[in-house]
Order: structure tokens, then sequence, then C-alpha cells
């Protein structure tokens, strides 16, 4: 029998080392370093007992006569879209978001919904008691859903109770951060008793076959706290996002075994628990900033969903001797970039302006597509003149003033034109699209044929 040796592993990321050191190597999180046991390594004579005892795993074919793989869908379509057209039987999904931005209320929910079809689903809560949840359902109109409650933190308890329900369809655990196994000595939250405690829970649904969704908490920098370790161990990651000053959330598929990765769904944020909003174009357009100068709109895709927004930008005289850049929604380096073309390539000078930009409605738009609408804003803003308002753009911004063409040119018109949009710029390469788009298309080559226009 060998000594397992005890190393520090730094929870915030589970990086191993052997000292202990007050910064993580690894991440540089400070004092994030804590012991935990490790299992002697199988490689030496050590695990030569154990090797032999072990038994050959069965090697199976690519095709088999198994049924196709069933779906469990919630019937919330949002939700099911994000999903992969519903949850596939048997995977393990991880529910991450902000505190407080809606995960236990999509949850319940969600796991409501499908017992009202007549599946059966659990709901383990370890932060909540389940008067407090009961009190929720009642806010959200669930009272009366079949949906077996319980509080409990013990993952050998919560596989004993799913072990006594037969074979429940769907499980929802909340949270991951607040499981514990009694196999392993630390505390709650910590890499090894998360990584262990999915584990057991993953076991649980490849075995059984019912949904399993975990929550897990994420912080500020965007790192699922301890356990961004367990995304990989999932089949699919979904991210709940949003500004929770505003109603406004987005379910992000940011991995998905059993569909397409990047699909979003949208909600808006009630009284009464989360709404659908199966028209987000309509929800992030519905302000009416006719004639505001530094305001267009951009067309957008969101996984494969066409999405438009309206990208804002200010310039104010600024007091500093470097002017600020201020952006929401956006990247700041990429605003930077767009800045740098726009003055070195188009000859035009913001000089010493603070400039503001913004993505309308709580909305994180990451594609460069969005360069030729966040120009467009910018040149409006400096000249004060006021883009036409029923006119999109889009198009990718090269360093040497080139427009690039991007994906999907056709569904991003589609879009624009069902919501009455009449005009569009776009890059002058790629896709024909002669006949796709009613409206006037006016292709640009250069950004400067843009900055052109403005005189
Ligand atoms: P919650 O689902 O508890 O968030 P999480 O599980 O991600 O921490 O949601 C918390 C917030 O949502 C809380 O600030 C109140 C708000 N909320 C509503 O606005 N309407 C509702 O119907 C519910 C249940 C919550
Ligand atoms: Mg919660």
């Amino acid at each position: 029998m060998v000594k397992p040796s005890q190393d520090y592993v730094c929870q915030s990321c589970g990086a191993v080392s052997t000292k202990w050191q007050g910064k993580c190597p690894a991440c540089g999180a400070w004092n994030s370093l804590s012991q935990e046991g490790s299992a002697p390594s199988l490689a030496g004579p050590a695990g030569l007992k154990a090797r032999r005892k072990a038994k050959a795993a069965a090697i199976e074919s690519l095709s088999s006569d198994e049924p196709p793989l069933q779906r469990i869908v919630t019937g919330i379509g949002e939700l099911d879209r994000a999903a992969g057209e519903g949850f596939a039987q048997g995977s393990a999904v991880l529910l991450s978001g902000e505190p407080g931005i809606g995960k236990s209320t999509l949850l319940l929910q969600a796991a409501a919904a499908i017992a009202n079809q007549g599946h059966s689903a659990l709901y383990f809560s370890g932060e909540e008691a389940t008067g407090q949840i009961r009190m929720r359902a009642g806010r959200l109109g669930l009272s009366q859903s079949p949906l077996g409650l319980a509080a409990e933190t013990c993952v050998e308890r919560i596989l004993a109770t799913v072990e006594q329900a037969g074979a429940p369809d769907f499980i929802v655990v909340d949270s991951i951060q607040t499981l514990w196994t009694e196999t392993i000595e630390s505390a709650p939250g910590t890499v090894s008793q998360v990584r262990a405690s999915m584990q057991a829970l993953i076991a649980l649904a490849k075995t059984r076959g019912p949904v399993l969704v975990v929550v897990g908490h994420v912080t500020k920098d965007g790192q699922i706290a301890g356990p961004k370790v367990i995304e990989h161990m999932v089949d699919t990651v979904l991210t709940f996002e949003g500004e929770t000053n505003h109603n406004l959330r987005l379910l992000r598929a940011t991995k998905n075994r059993f569909g397409p990765a990047n699909e979003i769904g949208v909600f808006d944020m009630h009284g009464d628990g989360l709404r659908e909003v199966p028209n987000p174009s309509e929800l992030f357009l519905s302000q009416d900033t006719t004639g505001t100068p530094g305001s267009a709109i951009f067309a957008g895709i969101e996984g494969t969903r066409p999405l438009l927004v309206e990208i804002q930008a200010l310039l104010a005289p600024s007091p500093y001797a470097s002017p600020r850049r201020s952006v929401v929604g956006w990247d700041q380096n990429r605003l930077a970039m767009i800045l740098a073309v726009l003055e070195a390539r188009c000859g035009v000078k913001f000089g010493v302006q603070d400039v503001y930009l913004n993505v309308a409605g709580g909305l994180r738009v990451s594609e460069p597509a969005a360069d030729l609408a966040v120009a467009a804003a910018l040149l409006s803003a400096l000249s004060g003149i006021a883009l036409p308002r029923d006119c999109v753009y889009f198009g990718e911004a090269g360093l040497s003033g080139a427009l690039r063409p991007v994906q999907q040119m056709s569904v991003r018109l589609k879009e624009a034109q069902k919501l009455g949009f009449r005009s569009a710029f776009i890059p002058a390469a790629g896709e024909s699209l002669s006949n796709g788009f009613a409206g006037q298309l006016t292709r640009l080559a250069q950004l400067k044929d843009l900055a052109a226009l403005f005189g």
C-alpha cells in the first residue's frame, strides 16, 4: 500500500503543485491553494496489482440497433432551442451563471413543465429550504405541479433518493458548490469535492438515463468559482447571462455534445418568472431612436438565429489628456481598432474626444461583423448626421480598411426585411444576394467608402 500524497490544489483553476504557495503559478489567484489528498499513481510497481485485477473493457462496433436518442422537451421553446431541441436523455447539463441571474427560477419552471407532462422530475436544492422553493413556485403559478422537492447537499443521499424514486426522467441539482460526498474530506465547493460529486452524479445519468441538470455559480470574472474543472465532464454547458439591472436574459449553449453549440434562448424576467421572447429583434428595436445621430442598427447572428440590435455611439469633448474609450456590450480592443482604422485609413479625426459605445438592451455582441455598424454609429455621432432609420449594417473591417464578407449574409438581410428595413450597407465581397433582399443594397469595398458618405 502506497501512502497517498498530499498535494496543493488551486481552488480556482485546479492546478496541482507540490508545495504551498501564496499565489497560484497557473492562474495567478491569491491564497487559493489548499491541501488535498491524491491517489497513488498506477504507473509504478505499486499499481501493478491493481492493473492485474482490472477487467478489460468490452469493445463495441459503431453500428447498433439501439433506438435513436430520446429527448425530453420542456415546452419552453427558448430553453429547448438552447439545449438542442430538448434535453437528450442520459445527458449531464451544467447551467452556469452569476448568482441572482435566475438559474433556479428557470430550472424550477423547466422541471415543473416536465412534471406536468407526466414525466417524473426531482428538484434537489442545496441552497434553499423546501419552503422557500414552494413560495417561489407559488409566485410562478406552479404550485400544482407534481414535481418532487428535496433540500439535500449530500451526494450519497441524493443518489439514494433517486434510487428510491425509481427511474426519474429529469433531475435538477442546485448547486454543485453546495454538494459534498462522504468519500472526500475537504469542504463543499473545493475542487476535489466538486469534481467527485459531479463524477458520481454523471455516472448516475449515464447508467440510469435521466437528464441531469446541475447549477454552477460563476464569479464576476466569468470563472465558475472553483468548478471550471467540471465543464469538460458534462455533455452540455448552458450559460445564463444578462445584466442584473436589465430584464433581458440570454441562455447560451457554449458546449453541446447532443446539438448545435452557440444556440441562444432569450427570456424576459418578470415578477411571475421568466417569459420567453420568441422575436428578440423586436425587443431590441422597440425604443424609437429616430433622428438621433450615433445610432446604427446591426444585423447580427447569435447561434443560428438572426438578431437586430441597436449600436449607440456618443462623443464628448474630453477633459483628460488621453480621452476615454468606454464600451458596454462590445469588445474594447475592437473599438480601439475601428477608431484607429477610421483615423488612419479614412482621414476621420476624432481628436481629443471621449468615445462611448453601447449595445442597447443589455446584449453582448462578440461578432466582428459589427465593425461596419460600429463605424457607422461613430461617423454619425461625429458628424451629427442621423442615419436613415430603415437601414441595417454589417461587415468586418480589416486593418487596411477593407471590408470582409461575413457569414450568413442572406439570413441577416431576410430578418431585416421581415422587420421592415428597406436598405442595407454590406461588404462588396461575398455571396451575390441578388434576389434575397427587396430593399436597396449598398455594397462597400472599403470603410472609407462609408466615411465618404458623411462628406
Ligand atoms: P434566482 O433564480 O434565485 O437566481 P439564481 O438561482 O441564478 O441565483 O433568481 C433570483 C432573482 O430573480 C431575484 O433577484 C429575484 C428575481 N426574480 C424575479 O424577478 N421574478 C421571479 O418570478 C423570480 C422567481 C425571481
Ligand atoms: Mg439559485
